[in-house]
């Protein structure tokens, strides 16, 4: 049934590419609707998965910390025992907040929420339940999905991916993680600390490939440490589901022996998928490429005029923050104005502890892009705060243009590396030189020093060390 209200922009998804992009629209003037199925705002990101990850990464660090650290500060406290339920009541609390957050926000700019699953029946129409509403541009945000493996069932209760793992009832004896990624990391990390025998199943050599191969050796070592055990080179080729757990078959990924490694829970984390089922984008000529994203152009446009596609659902980086940006750039043209997005600049955070934190190019990038690049490395053993924090653990590493001296990528491994990373990403955005960073007064005494000693070692003159 066609319904009598019309818009100028429809969001499908909302998500923070999806609710940004409507909130960026309507503050615009633009009449705005957003449709989302499920039964509250905010997307995979605030429902299940940044916020209560962090909500758990934050509650577990806590844990840990007043179990194991706090008495060499000189903080005595009495047996530590873990309440998993209250954990789990901080991290819907602080979901519902959030995402209440987001449905206030929607009711202040005056944005329609459709509620229902959103189909594109045309160009200028969108279908919600029986409803049909014409509108001037539609705006795909749907996200992402988890992906799984030949033959293992994500059932969520034995083997989970970060949805189920974010709501066990109780702390597993054993947890296999396939995939050292993000996902696998920072839940493997939450589980162990909570007193789980962490076991990381990883297919390639490496953990977290794509990031500075120096910062994946640091963090496995410190992880290590930490009690994680780690299988490289190693693929997942059965999972059998017991009465008492999981029952994996590991190869070695060449192939080779197999042998079994039990687990009371398997938490799948091999990546996302482009969420773009029941759209009907097959129907009016959306295309995707080869790997199932939709196609857009560098104005978000897709293959259909006046169709527009965003974050995970579209390439690139699957990040929130790049999702949000991409939200706000494509309301603003919507409207008549310009944007722009530099993806170089899109900072990338793991939420361990420590955390790593990465912007612009890898060492691996520039050798095979053959830019001839200097390094300055400094680590936080060598800085004040960090040692009045003990937490001494890691660098960060500059990479600037041998000639000119641009930064070209920053790569932390340490503590609040998520926070350090900011002002990196700020001094790339606007085209700083390392000097310009070591030359920039840093308060004292802080962890921003490091930055500032790794700037300076750039050009081989730490003051520190
Ligand atoms: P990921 O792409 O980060 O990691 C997947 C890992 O699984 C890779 O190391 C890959 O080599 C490995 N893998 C793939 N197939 C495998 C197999 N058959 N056997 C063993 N290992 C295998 O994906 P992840 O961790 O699932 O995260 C999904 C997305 O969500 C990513 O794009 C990530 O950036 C995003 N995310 C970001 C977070 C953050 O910014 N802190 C937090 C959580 C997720």
């Amino acid at each position: 049934m066609s319904n009598p209200v019309s818009y100028d922009v429809i969001v499908i998804g909302a998500g923070p590419g999806g609710y940004v992009c409507a909130i960026r629209a309507a503050q615009l003037g633009l009449k705005t609707a957003c449709v989302e199925k499920r039964g509250t705002l905010g997307g995979t990101c605030l429902n299940v998965g940044c916020i209560p990850s962090k909500a758990m990464l934050h509650a577990s660090e806590r844990y840990e910390e007043a179990g194991h650290h706090l008495a060499a500060l000189g903080v005595k406290v009495g047996p530590v025992a873990l309440d998993l339920k209250a954990m789990m009541k901080h991290k819907d609390s602080v979901v519902e907040s959030n995402t209440k957050g987001i449905e206030f926000l929607f009711k202040k700019n005056k944005i329609d929420w459709l509620k229902g699953e959103g189909v594109v029946t045309s160009p200028g129409t969108v279908k919600v339940g029986s409803e049909e509403y014409a509108t001037k541009h539609i705006v795909i945000a749907t996200g992402s999905d988890v992906v799984s493996l030949p033959g293992i069932i994500i059932d969520e209760k034995r083997i989970v991916s970060s949805t189920g793992a974010l709501d066990l009832a109780e702390v597993p004896k054993k947890m296999a993680v396939i995939g050292g990624g993000v996902i696998g990391l920072e839940l493997g990390a939450v589980w162990r600390r909570l007193g789980a025998e962490v076991t990381v199943i990883e297919f390639l050599d490496r953990i977290l490939p794509g990031m500075d191969g120096e910062l994946s050796r640091e963090m496995k070592k410190i992880l290590t440490k930490q009690g994680v055990q780690f299988k490289l080179e190693t693929k997942v080729t059965g999972a059998k589901t017991t009465a008492k757990g999981v029952d994996l078959t590991l190869e070695a990924a060449k192939g080779g022996n197999a042998e079994t490694l039990s687990a009371d829970i398997v938490l799948v984390a091999v990546g996302r998928k482009p969420y773009v089922a029941g759209l009907g984008l097959d129907k009016v000529g959306v295309a995707l490429d080869e790997r199932g994203r939709i196609k857009t152009d560098a104005r978000f446009q897709t293959s259909v005029p006046g169709i527009y596609a965003i974050g995970d659902v579209i390439a690139g980086p699957m990040l929130a923050h790049k999702a949000e940006d991409e939200g706000v750039i494509l309301a603003e043209m919507l409207a008549g104005q310009s944007g722009h997005i530099d993806y170089n600049l899109i900072p990338g955070v793991v939420y361990t502890w420590p955390e790593v934190a990465s912007v612009g190019k890898t060492e691996e990038q520039l050798k095979a892009e053959g830019v001839d690049y200097k390094v300055g490395k400094f680590p936080f053993m060598a800085n004040g705060r960090a040692r009045a924090m003990n937490a001494t653990e890691g660098f960060v590493k500059i990479l600037a243009d041998a000639k000119y001296d641009r930064v070209l990528g920053v790569h932390i491994i340490g503590p609040e590396a998520g926070t350090l990373i900011g002002e990196a990403t700020l001094a790339m955005e606007f085209g700083a030189s390392s000097e310009d960073i070591a030359r920039t007064c840093h308060a004292h005494p802080t962890l921003e020093e490091v930055l500032k000693e790794a700037a300076l070692a750039v050009d081989g003159r730490p003051l520190h060390i």
